[in-house]
C-alpha cells in the first residue's frame, strides 16, 4: 500500500505538468498576432485581394486605400485580419476583412465588414 502511495507521488507531478504542457500547445494555436509592417506587399497584396473579391460579391465598386493595421493567425495555412480603408469614388470607409491565405498562396476571403472604432 505504501509504495502504491509513492507510485502516486512520483507520477501525479508527471501527469499534471504534462496535462498543463498539452492545454498550452492546444492554446497557442489560433493566436492573433499583430502584423509589424503593414506595408509589406504581401499584406497589401491580401487587402487588395479581399477588396477585389468583396466587390465581385458585392458589386462595390471599392478601391483599396491604405491598410491600417493587422494580425495573422496561423491555422492550417495562415489567416489574416485587416482593418483597411476603401473608397467608392465617393466616401472612404473602414473594413474588417479575414482572409486566408493556404502554403500554395490560394486564398479566400472569409468575412468582409464595415469597421466602426
Ligand atoms: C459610396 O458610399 C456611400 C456611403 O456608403 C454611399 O452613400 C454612396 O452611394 C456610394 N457611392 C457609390 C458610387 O456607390
Amino acid at each position: 500500500m505504501q509504495q502504491f502511495q509513492q507510485i502516486l507521488v512520483l507520477l501525479f507531478p508527471l501527469i499534471f505538468f504534462s496535462l498543463i504542457i498539452s492545454i498550452t500547445e492546444v492554446s497557442a494555436v489560433g493566436e492573433w498576432t499583430p502584423i509589424k509592417d503593414i506595408k509589406d506587399p504581401h499584406v497589401v497584396e491580401i487587402a487588395k485581394f479581399a477588396v477585389d473579391e468583396y466587390n465581385k460579391i458585392g458589386n462595390a465598386g471599392l478601391k483599396l486605400t491604405t491598410v491600417v493595421s493587422g494580425e495573422t493567425q496561423v491555422v492550417s495555412g495562415t489567416n489574416y485580419r485587416l482593418i483597411l480603408k476603401a473608397t467608392n469614388k465617393t466616401a472612404t470607409k473602414t473594413y474588417r476583412t479575414i482572409v486566408w491565405e493556404d502554403a500554395f498562396k490560394n486564398k479566400k476571403l472569409t468575412s468582409f465588414e464595415p469597421f466602426l472604432g
